[in-house]
C-alpha cells in the first residue's frame, strides 16, 4: 500500500467515529431553517451538506484543509526550482489533511506515472467525434468512456461489497483518473487546435511539468499548470459541479460516471464555461476598440451595455462569496508577477475598476466583485493558449482533484444516498399562508 493510502486508513475509523457520534447522539439538533425562498431559490445557502475538504467563508474565501490559498501554497513541497507546489502533494493534502514532506509528494509523482496511461480506445472515441465538438463534450465523454475500468463497479458487482471498504476502490479509481486527465486534456488540444501533431509524455516531470510539456507551452506554463489545478480544485460541496459528483457518487455511481456528470455542470456558463466567457467578452471589446486601450469611461459603457441587453457579466459575482475572489486574487499577484504590462491584463484590471460600482448601481448581484473566472483566461492567453473554448478543460482537470477526494471520503464515511424533499407550489401557498 501506498504511504497516502497508509495514512488515510489510519485516519478514516477516527473520522468514522466523530460523524456517528454526531448522528446517534446528536441527531435531533436543528442546524438552520428554510424560507420559500431558498426552496425556490436553488436551495441558496440551505447548511445541508458536510465536508472537510474545503470551507468557503463568505467574506476569507476558501479554505483548503483550513489553510487560505498563500498558506497551503507556502506549506506544500514545490519541485526544485519552481514556485508552485506539486499537484500530487496537494492531493496527498486534500486527501489527508496533512502537509506531505516533498519525499511523500515525490512518492506520489512516481505513481501518478504508473497509473496515467490512458487506454486506446479514449482515443478512438475522441477521434471518431466531430472536430468541432465543445472540448468539454470531448473530456466528458473521454471520462465516461473509461468507466469500463472501474475498480469500485467491480467490487460492488464481485458479490462481496461491503460499504465499510468501499472507499477503498474509490480511492484507487480516483487516484487513477487524476493521473490520467492531464494526459486526455492535452491530447484533446493537439487534436483539436495544434494540428493533430502529440507530444508524448516525459516521465521526468510532475504533473504540472508533465501538463506543460503535453501541451507545448514552455515555462513558466508548468507553474501556471500547477497553480491552475490547485487554485480550481475544490470550493466546498455545494457548487454544481461539486454536488453532482456527489450526488452522482451517492448512488453508489463509480468515479467515472460521478466525475463526468460534475463535468457536465462545469459546462455551463454559470459556473465553469464563465471563463471561456469572460475571454470572449474581452476579445468583443478589443475587437470595437480596434486594439486600443479603453478608457475607464468606454469600458463602463461595455458593461451597460452588457447588461442591459439582459446578459451577466461574466467573472463577476458568486452565490456565496461577498468579497473579490482569493482565487482571483492569486491569478492577479502572477499577472503583476509576470504579465504586468500585457494589455490584456490592463483589460481585466480595468473590468475591476468599473464592473462592481455599477453592479451595484444596477442593485441586482448580491455580490459585485470578480470571481476566479474573471482573471484565468488571461494567463492562458499570454502563454499562447488562446483557444477560450479549452478553458473549462484546464478548470476540470483542477477540479476533479477536489470533487474526487470528497466522493472518496464520501465512502469512507458511509455517507448516504441524497434525496431532499420536494414540495408543490400548492403546498408552499399554503404554508405562507395564502391559499
Ligand atoms: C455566479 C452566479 C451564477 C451566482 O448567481 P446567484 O447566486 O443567483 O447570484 P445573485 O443572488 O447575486 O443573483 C441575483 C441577481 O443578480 C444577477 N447577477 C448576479 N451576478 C451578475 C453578474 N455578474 N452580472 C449581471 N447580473 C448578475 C443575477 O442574474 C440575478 O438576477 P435576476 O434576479 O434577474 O435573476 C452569478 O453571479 C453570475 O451569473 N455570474 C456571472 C457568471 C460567472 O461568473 N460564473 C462563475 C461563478 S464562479
Amino acid at each position: 500500500m501506498s504511504t497516502l493510502k497508509d495514512k488515510l486508513a489510519a485516519k478514516i475509523p477516527d473520522q468514522r467515529k466523530r460523524v456517528t457520534r454526531l448522528l446517534k447522539e446528536h441527531g435531533d439538533v436543528k442546524v438552520g431553517e428554510v424560507t420559500i425562498a431558498q426552496v425556490i431559490g436553488g436551495a441558496r445557502g440551505v447548511k445541508s451538506l458536510v465536508t472537510d475538504i474545503s470551507y468557503l467563508d463568505p467574506m476569507e474565501g476558501i479554505r483548503f484543509r483550513g489553510k487560505t490559498i498563500p498558506e497551503t501554497m507556502a506549506a506544500l513541497p514545490k519541485p526544485d526550482g519552481k514556485d508552485y507546489p506539486y499537484v500530487e502533494g496537494f492531493w496527498y493534502f486534500l486527501m489527508t489533511g496533512d502537509v506531505p514532506t516533498k519525499a511523500e509528494a515525490e512518492e506520489l509523482v512516481e505513481e501518478f506515472k504508473t497509473r496515467s496511461q490512458v487506454p486506446q480506445y479514449v482515443f478512438d472515441l475522441l477521434r471518431s467525434m466531430p472536430r468541432d465538438t465543445h472540448p468539454m463534450t470531448m473530456f466528458s465523454a473521454a471520462i465516461l468512456s473509461m468507466q469500463r475500468e472501474s475498480k469500485f463497479a467491480k467490487y460492488y458487482g464481485s458479490g462481496h461489497f461491503n460499504k465499510m471498504d468501499a472507499w477503498d476502490p474509490m480511492f484507487e479509481d480516483a487516484t487513477d483518473l487524476i493521473a490520467k486527465l492531464p494526459v486526455i486534456a492535452a491530447y484533446i488540444y493537439r487534436m483539436k487546435y495544434k494540428g493533430d501533431i502529440h507530444i508524448p509524455a516525459d516521465s521526468s516531470l510532475d504533473m504540472g511539468g508533465n501538463f506543460a510539456h503535453m501541451m507545448g507551452i514552455d515555462h513558466p506554463y508548468d507553474d501556471v499548470a500547477r497553480m491552475y489545478f490547485i487554485l480550481h480544485s475544490d470550493h466546498e460541496s455545494g457548487n454544481v459541479s461539486a454536488h453532482t459528483t456527489h450526488l452522482v457518487a451517492s448512488a453508489l455511481s463509480d468515479a467515472y460516471y460521478s466525475l463526468s456528470a460534475g463535468i457536465n455542470g462545469l459546462a455551463g456558463p454559470l459556473h465553469g464555461l464563465a471563463n471561456q466567457e469572460v475571454l470572449k467578452w474581452l476579445q468583443g471589446v478589443m475587437d470595437k476598440l480596434d486594439g486600443k486601450e479603453p478608457t475607464p469611461e468606454i469600458m463602463k459603457q461595455f458593461v451597460w451595455d452588457t447588461l442591459n441587453s439582459g446578459q451577466v457579466i461574466p467573472g463577476y459575482g458568486h452565490a456565496v462569496l461577498r468579497k473579490t475572489d482569493p482565487r482571483y486574487q492569486s491569478q492577479r499577484d502572477f499577472c503583476l508577477k509576470h504579465l504586468p504590462d500585457y494589455p490584456l491584463f490592463k483589460y481585466v484590471d480595468m473590468l475591476y475598476q468599473v464592473v462592481p460600482d455599477i453592479l451595484v448601481e444596477q442593485g441586482k448581484a448580491k455580490n459585485p466583485w470578480p470571481n476566479v473566472d474573471a482573471q484565468s483566461g488571461v494567463i492562458q492567453w499570454f502563454y499562447g493558449l488562446t483557444e477560450y473554448d479549452f478553458y473549462t478543460v484546464l478548470f476540470g482537470v483542477g477540479r476533479a482533484i477536489g470533487v474526487l477526494a470528497n466522493i472518496t471520503w464520501d465512502r469512507a464515511l458511509g455517507y448516504p444516498i441524497e434525496r431532499p424533499k420536494s414540495l408543490t407550489t400548492d403546498m408552499l401557498e399554503e404554508i405562507a399562508g395564502i391559499k
